[in-house]
């Protein structure tokens, strides 16, 4: 059954593949945009990505606007959806507070405002951080009663990116509640390219980490052998959020997409470093070291790493039995990702060379 869908972040890396995937399997999308003239780049690139570009539609906006920015025209448009996917964010590191919570914690609350007013399912994307809950309890946030969290001192210590999606992420949840709204919400890994073309965009995070070992910044490994990355591919995690987005049972349900079985960080740069034909580093750096040394002024551009990206390296593992169901339930499977994150180091080296 085809359905309308409203996506926001259509253009980034995740919604380029989601707009894909939705329209390849004949769903009609109506596409939140800053830039609407971008929309002929956009619907080729879907093209190229396997979808079908003829159902991919601009609608004027911008999320740090009041009502999205949307026309009476296009609000209307839009309101034929059936559901809101919620992507778009500015995500960058060394944002303000305030700039972080003007799109990403407002802009959320935007999209939330419009789903609940047309009754239909928030698919909201989060982070796999806002399911360690010891690293949220490390960082200051009151998970039972979130009221309680004291949000400044935690954009403090994790930086502008990470503060505003944990805020957003309990604000839209309390939003919709009290709304009586229905809502879903998929926790990515850091994203791996797509498993068969490699396909990711620059400034990706991965993209960043393959890009500084490459050119030789990676002295190091941060943290111990327990420390790792989760993965997860970009393919894989489009097929469960459409799974998740139209499957009754998974109202105000959250769930994680990520590779449990991703190596632990070392081994992870061995596998790059290898497709890259150099040599991984094997000394280890204590994380609260390396944030130390990067506090220290040219650091952080010399080794072309942010105190804030070190975030997501850590030890603890996950409950992935809500995914594992999800996955028996839709026979949806992860690619072979050590596969997976060859084909992303080449198409990474493909524009490296060029
Ligand atoms: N990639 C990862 O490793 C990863 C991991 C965990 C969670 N996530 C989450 O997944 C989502 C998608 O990430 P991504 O990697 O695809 O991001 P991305 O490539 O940086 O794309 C961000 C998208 O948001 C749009 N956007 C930014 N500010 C906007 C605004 N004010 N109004 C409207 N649109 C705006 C951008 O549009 P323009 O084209 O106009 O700039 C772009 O389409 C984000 O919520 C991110 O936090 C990503």
């Amino acid at each position: 059954m085809s359905v309308e869908c409203f996506v926001t972040g259509g253009s980034g890396f995740v919604g380029q593949h989601l707009l894909a995937r939705l329209t390849a399997t004949g769903h009609k999308t109506w596409v939140l945009m800053r830039t609407p003239a971008n929309i002929e780049r956009v619907r080729e690139q879907i093209g190229r990505l396997g979808g079908n570009p003829a159902c991919i539609h601009a609608v004027e906006g911008d999320i740090s606007r009041e009502g999205l920015g949307l026309s009476e025209a296009d609000k209307q448009r839009v309101s034929s959806a059936s559901v809101a996917f919620h992507l778009a964010a500015q995500f960058s590191w060394g944002l303000t507070m305030e700039r972080a919570r003007e799109v990403n914690v407002q802009g959320a609350l935007r999209v939330a405002r419009l789903a609940a007013s047309q009754r239909i399912r928030l698919l909201m994307v989060g982070g796999f951080m806002l399911q360690n809950l010891s690293h949220l309890a490390s960082i200051g946030v009151d998970n039972e009663c979130h009221e309680n969290t004291n949000w400044p001192a935690v954009y403090g210590r994790v930086g502008g990116y990470e503060g505003s999606k944990l805020e957003s992420h309990f604000a839209v949840i309390r939003y919709m509640q009290q709304a009586g709204a229905d809502f879903t919400i998929v926790h990515p890994a850091t994203v791996c390219g797509h498993s068969e073309s490699g396909h990711i965009l620059q400034g990706q995070p991965l993209a960043e980490l393959i890009r500084n070992l490459a050119q030789g910044r990676f002295k190091a490994v941060p943290g111990t052998t327990r420390h790792w990355l989760p993965l997860v591919s970009v393919d894989y995690l489009v097929t469960m959020m459409t799974c998740a987005a139209f499957d009754p049972a998974m109202a105000n349900q959250q769930i994680l997409a990520l590779y449990e079985h991703t190596p632990n960080l070392q081994e992870m740069l061995e596998q790059i470093a290898k497709t890259l034909n150099i040599t991984a580093p094997r000394r280890h750096v204590p994380i609260g070291l390396l944030r130390w040394l990067l506090t220290i002024p040219g650091l952080a551009a010399r080794f072309a790493i942010s105190a804030e990206s070190l975030n997501f390296i850590q030890t603890q593992r996950f409950d992935m039995s809500h995914s594992r169901q999800l996955e028996l339930k839709y026979q949806l499977t992860h690619p072979d990702m050590a596969r997976a994150l060859e084909k992303t180091v080449r198409y990474i080296k493909g524009y490296l060379t060029h």
